[in-house]
C-alpha cells in the first residue's frame, strides 16, 4: 500500500470515528436549526463520570489499574481487564473500585492483543449495563531491540498488540459509542503519551543504572507514577473536555517539552 493511500485511509477512519462520535457534526446536521445536544449547551460541563460505562484493556496492575480506579471514583462503571496474571489482581482493582465507590465494576479476562478479545471486552461491558461510553486502550506491549535485531515477528506482534487490537476494538465499540463517547489511545509517542512510568513493563530488562539515569534526566528526578498519569484520563474521559479532541497529551513531569 503507498504512504498517500494509507494516510488517506486512516484519514478516512478518524473521520468515520468522528463523525459516529458527533453525529450532530458537518454532513450529518442537515437541519440549519441549532442542536441543543449536551455538546453545544452553554453550560459548565462536569467531570464527573456518574451514569458512563467505561472498558480499560490492561487494568489488573500499573497504569491501567490506576485508570480503572480514577474512573470508578468519577462515577463510572468499568470493565477491568487482564490476561494472563490469573483474577487475583483484577478482582483487587474491582473491589477498589466498589469499596471507594461511586462506580460500579466487573472483572473481564480477555487478550486485549486480538480482535477477538477487544470485542468481548466491548460485549462484556454492554451485557452488563447496557452502554458504552469510554474506551482507555491501554494495554500495550513496548519491546526494546536496535533495529539489527528486530525480526518480522517482533515487528508484527507489536502492529498486532499496540495497532490492529485496539483499531478493530474501537471498531466495533463503535455502534455503541454515542455522542460524548470517548476513545483514548497510550503510546509512548502519540496520543497518550506518558513517559517512562515506573511499572514492570519499564523495568524488565533495565539494568538499575539505567533506570537510575533515566530517573534523573526527569526535573522531577524521579519516574512517572501510575497514579501520575490516570487523574488526568478521568479528566479527558469527562463531560468537560469535550472540546478536547484529537490531542497528543504529555503526561510526563517534564521528562520532554
Ligand atoms: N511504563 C512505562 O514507562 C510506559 C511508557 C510509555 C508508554 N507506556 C504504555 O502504557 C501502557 C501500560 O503500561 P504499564 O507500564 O502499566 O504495563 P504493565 O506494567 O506491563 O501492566 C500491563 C497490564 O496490562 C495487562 N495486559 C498486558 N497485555 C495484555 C493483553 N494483551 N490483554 C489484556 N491485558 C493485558 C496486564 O495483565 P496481566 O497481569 O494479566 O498480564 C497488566 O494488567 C502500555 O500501553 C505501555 O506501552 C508505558
Amino acid at each position: 500500500m503507498s504512504k498517500t493511500n494509507k494516510s488517506s485511509k486512516s484519514q478516512n477512519l478518524v473521520s468515520n470515528i468522528l463523525h459516529t462520535l458527533r453525529p450532530n457534526s458537518k454532513a450529518s446536521s442537515k437541519s440549519s436549526k441549532a442542536s441543543t445536544s449536551p455538546t453545544n449547551t452553554p453550560t459548565m460541563a462536569t467531570t464527573s463520570l456518574a451514569g458512563k460505562v467505561a472498558i480499560v484493556t490492561g487494568s489488573s496492575r500499573s497504569i491501567g489499574a490506576a485508570i480503572a480506579k480514577a474512573l470508578g471514583a468519577a462515577g463510572a462503571n468499568v470493565v477491568v481487564n487482564y490476561v494472563s496474571n490469573g483474577a487475583g489482581a483484577a478482582n483487587e482493582v474491582v473491589s477498589a473500585i466498589k469499596t471507594a465507590g461511586p462506580g460500579d465494576a466487573i472483572a473481564a479476562q480477555a487478550d486485549a492483543g486480538t480482535v477477538a478479545g477487544g470485542k468481548s471486552l466491548v460485549d462484556a461491558a454492554v451485557a452488563k449495563w447496557g452502554r458504552l461510553d469510554i474506551i482507555v486502550l491501554n494495554a500495550g506491549i513496548m519491546g526494546s531491540k536496535v533495529i539489527a535485531d528486530v525480526d518480522e515477528e517482533f515487528f508484527d506482534s507489536h502492529m498486532q498488540t499496540n495497532v490492529k487490537a485496539p483499531l478493530f476494538t474501537v471498531k466495533h465499540a463503535l455502534q455503541h459509542l454515542k455522542e460524548g463517547g470517548r476513545i483514548i489511545f497510550f503510546s509512548s509517542s502519540l496520543t497518550y503519551a506518558t513517559g517512562p512510568v515506573d511499572t514492570p513493563l519499564f523495568r524488565t530488562g533495565k539494568p538499575q543504572q539505567v533506570i537510575d539515569f533515566i530517573s534523573k534526566q526527569n526535573p522531577n528526578g524521579r519516574l512517572g507514577l501510575p497514579e501520575d498519569i490516570a487523574p488526568t484520563v478521568a479528566f479527558v474521559a469527562s463531560p468537560a473536555a469535550q472540546w478536547l479532541n484529537g490531542q497528543n497529551i504529555r503526561v510526563n513531569g517534564g521528562f520532554t517539552v
